[in-house]
Parts: C-alpha cells; structure tokens; sequence
C-alpha cells in the first residue's frame, strides 16, 4: 500500500473541494469515496430494488461496473457525475450506506485504488475502518449553520433546490449528521490519531494550505533527509 490521506467528516463541511485541491498539491490520487455510494444508489433507484433489502443490494453491487476516470463518475458506461448530485440521490443515499455488503465491496474498492497510488480519500469511515495506519488522518469540520448554507449554495449552483429553505436543509444536515453517528456499522467519527480541523469561518485555501503543511510536518518527521533534498532542488 502507498500513501494515505485521510479526510473523513460530516456532510458539507467542504471535504470534497479541499481532498481535491490537497491531492492536486500533493500529486496525488482524489478519492471521493461518497460518489461510489451515490453511485449505487442511482444504480439501486433505476433498478427499482427495495432499498433496504440486503441480498437485492448485494446483487445490485455485485453486477454493477462503477468507475471514477479523474473528476467524473460512471456507472455501467454511462458519465453519471451529476445525475448522482441530485436531492433524492443524496437522501437515499443513506439506506445504501447502511448495508454491509455494499460497504464491504467499497472498501475493497478504495484499498485496491491505494494499493498501486499515493491517495488522499475523503469519506466518513476512511481514517478510523479503511485506512487504519494512513500516513496522515483529518477530521474536517464546520457548524451546522454553515454546512447548511455551503449546501444550499451548492444546489443552487447546480440550479436545483429551488423552494428549498436553509432551515429545511439544516434540519437534513442534522439529522444526517446523527444518522451517520448513530450507524451500526461504520459510524461516522474522528480516529484516535485524526487532526481535527475546524473549517468555520475559514477560507477553501487556508484549510489546503493548513493540511498540506501538516502532510509536510508528517513527511519530514517520517523522512527528513528527503523532504530536505526535495526543497533544495525546488
Ligand atoms: O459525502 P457524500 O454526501 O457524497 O456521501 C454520500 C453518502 O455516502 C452519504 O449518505 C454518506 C455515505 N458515505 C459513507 O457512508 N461512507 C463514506 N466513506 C462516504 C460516504
């Protein structure tokens, strides 16, 4: 296994856009392992499987070819990068999230995308089930406020959430956020060994920046005639 980074937290607390910008600095693999589950859920909705029906699921998971080309998701030859960034996807997204055998397929899925490549994953069970010895874990978070008001912004840019009130996407939020907690398997939470951070009232580039400087500090603890050597020749 190569590098890991881990980004692991709640909904909307930015973890996408900042995974993203990080593996771009780093030179590394994004891995946005919440569009492999949107991905089966879209491929559960269109099948019109009972979401919460196990065996149906572990089916589902099994006959299905998902893949993640850089920044696109497809689902059985088909680019399905938006049609899975939709309000229904998101809530029944849950139900999939929910099921061992589809968690047990993913995580296969995101060990195997780090067995040949530097990755930094984004999730909710990354650090603490995945990638238990990662090289550098991040729990990233922000109030409930402001994840409800990035969200929103988020699903008017993509021109939904039309007639949809910040307090109704703040009660979603909290009520994901307690789901994810409060889940049997998996649940969401820091790992022992996470960097915390705190993302409210802070800029995307002031976290990359921060979690790029930690991944340095961890670089050069781990390897410091490296990273000298590395920044001599820059
Ligand atoms: O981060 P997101 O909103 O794209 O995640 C989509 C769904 O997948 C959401 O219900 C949480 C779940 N998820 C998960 O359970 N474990 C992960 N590692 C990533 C996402």
């Amino acid at each position: 296994m190569r590098r890991v980074v881990t980004i692991d937290g709640p909904a909307g607390a930015g973890k996408s856009t900042v995974a993203r910008r990080l593996a771009d600095r780093l030179g590394w693999r994004f891995l946005d392992t919440g569009a492999m589950y949107r991905a089966v859920t879209l491929a559960a909705l269109r099948s019109g499987i009972d979401l919460t029906d196990e065996s149906s699921l572990e089916g589902l998971v099994e006959s299905i070819r998902v893949s993640l080309p850089p920044g696109e998701v497809w689902l059985d030859g088909q680019d399905i990068s938006d049609l899975i960034r939709t309000v229904e996807v998101t809530e029944e997204s849950r139900h999939i999230a929910d099921s061992p055998s589809v968690r047990r397929r993913l995580m296969e899925w995101q060990r195997a995308v780090a067995n040949d490549q530097d990755v930094v994953s984004e999730g909710r069970d990354q650090g603490t089930l995945v990638f238990p010895d990662a090289f550098v874990k991040f729990y990233l978070t922000a109030s409930a406020e402001e994840r409800a008001r990035r969200r929103l912004a988020d699903y008017r840019a993509r021109g939904q959430g039309e007639g949809i009130s910040l307090d109704c996407v703040l009660r979603d939020i909290r009520q994901r956020d307690a789901r994810d907690e409060a889940r049997a398997i998996a649940p969401m939470r820091p790992a022992d060994d996470a960097i915390q951070v705190d993302s409210t009232g802070m800029g995307i580039e002031e976290v990359v920046a921060r979690m790029a400087e930690d991944v340095r500090r961890a670089r050069r603890d781990a390897d410091p005639e490296a990273v000298a050597a590395a920044e001599v020749s820059r």
